[in-house]
């Protein structure tokens, strides 16, 4: 037993040092991460504070839509659940949400939805324009799901400055086993690659725990991360969703989800690691714990509350039926305790040129 303690924590010195491992090496201490994730956490903690102090980001998250043209078998919001209430934002919906986030302090927001064709390019370059036009400091993120090249790019020019696509898996033929055939995991990477080209900051991720993974498969995640060089890694644990073909699976695990935090956080040391929605909901200190383990960005909902239980990705969503201020005071509480605060900041990635 001590002799393992010796050897997991030689290597995540060395990871530290090195800021890459080989597949076997992340294996093993993801195998072994009972003996060496406080030692894991140390250092991620540290790790991150070198480079962004004690600030955490804080994301305004607006979900605009949960009409969605895909049936991920994970999410709830698929387009073959017939019980998900649907629901769309108008322009001005949205704008009035950015006014109340950005009074209480957001500068950055995260336009999200499903993969819903109502909303044409041209009518999503109109709601980034007036938001930019409004809030000429605020940075603004989609997450809006796989576009042609030319549409990222009309986006960009229309004021878009980072574009949110977990990847979800690294790994094609777990990919295949989450998603239906006419998705393709080439496409999604494409996408990714894309973003980066045209100048994003780029976030991408996946769900730990999801359905049928394997930890080499999270191995793998660490060492394709560190290829693709994202500026932001969104990951939380898988959660099931009683309306889709996974409600009987098991959902993902803290620990193995914060043991990722920590492994992301010195594999991609400049990284925005967002504690993450999913990550509050399996553990009523989750987010805490992801700060612990290395985070620094948090991202509260800025919808309507009226629409926010509509946006059911999982079961048992937290923060569903507050106020953005009442969120937002009670997020501000729980970073306190972790020795950090929140800053009032668009909070960019802090490094060099990530778009190679
Ligand atoms: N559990 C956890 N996360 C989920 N997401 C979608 N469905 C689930 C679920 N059941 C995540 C996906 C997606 C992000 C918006 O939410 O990773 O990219
Ligand atoms: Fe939303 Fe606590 S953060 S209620």
């Amino acid at each position: 037993m001590q002799k393992q303690h010796t050897v997991t924590n030689n290597l995540i010195d060395k990871l530290r040092r090195e800021k890459e491992l080989t597949f076997e090496e992340y294996l093993f201490l993801i195998k072994n991460r009972d003996s060496c994730s406080e030692y894991l956490f140390k250092n991620s903690t540290e790790v991150r504070r070198e480079i962004y102090g004690n600030d955490i980001y804080i994301r305004g998250l607006i979900e605009f839509t949960n009409f969605c043209k895909n049936d991920c078998l994970y999410c709830g919001i698929r387009r073959s659940n017939k019980n998900a209430e649907r629901y769309r934002l108008t322009k001005e919906e949205i704008l009035l949400s950015a006014d109340e986030g950005y009074n209480l302090g957001f500068r950055t927001f995260v336009l999200q939805g499903g993969e819903d064709n109502y909303y044409t390019d041209d009518k999503i370059e109109d709601i980034i324009k007036s938001i930019k036009y409004k809030y000429p400091d605020c940075a603004i993120t989609l997450s809006i799901g796989e576009k042609s090249y030319e549409s990222y790019k009309k986006f960009k020019l229309a004021g878009a400055d980072r574009y949110l696509l977990r990847h979800e898996t690294c790994n094609k033929y777990h990919y295949e086993k989450l998603h239906t055939k006419e998705m393709s995991f080439e496409n999604r990477i494409n996408c990714l690659k894309n973003l980066k080209k045209l100048g994003y900051q780029v976030g991408a991720g996946f769900m730990v725990g999801s359905p049928y993974q394997t930890e080499e498969n999270l191995a793998e995640e660490l060492i394709f991360l560190k290829n693709l060089k994202p500026h932001m890694v969104g990951i939380g644990p898988f959660i099931s969703h009683k309306d889709t073909p996974f409600k009987n699976k098991q959902s993902g695990k803290l620990d193995l989800t914060l043991f990722m935090l920590g492994l992301i956080r010195l594999t991609l040391p400049n990284v925005l690691l967002p504690a993450t929605t999913a990550l509050g909901t399996i553990d009523p200190e989750g987010r805490e714990k992801g700060i612990k383990a290395g985070a620094n960005v948090v991202m509260p909902n800025l919808s309507p509350v009226s629409v926010r239980k509509k946006y059911m990705l999982y079961d048992n969503k937290i923060c569903t039926g507050d106020e953005s201020a009442q969120c937002i005071k009670c997020l501000e509480g729980r970073i306190k305790t972790t020795g950090c605060n929140i800053v009032i900041a668009r909070g960019d990635y802090k490094g060099g040129n990530e778009n190679d």
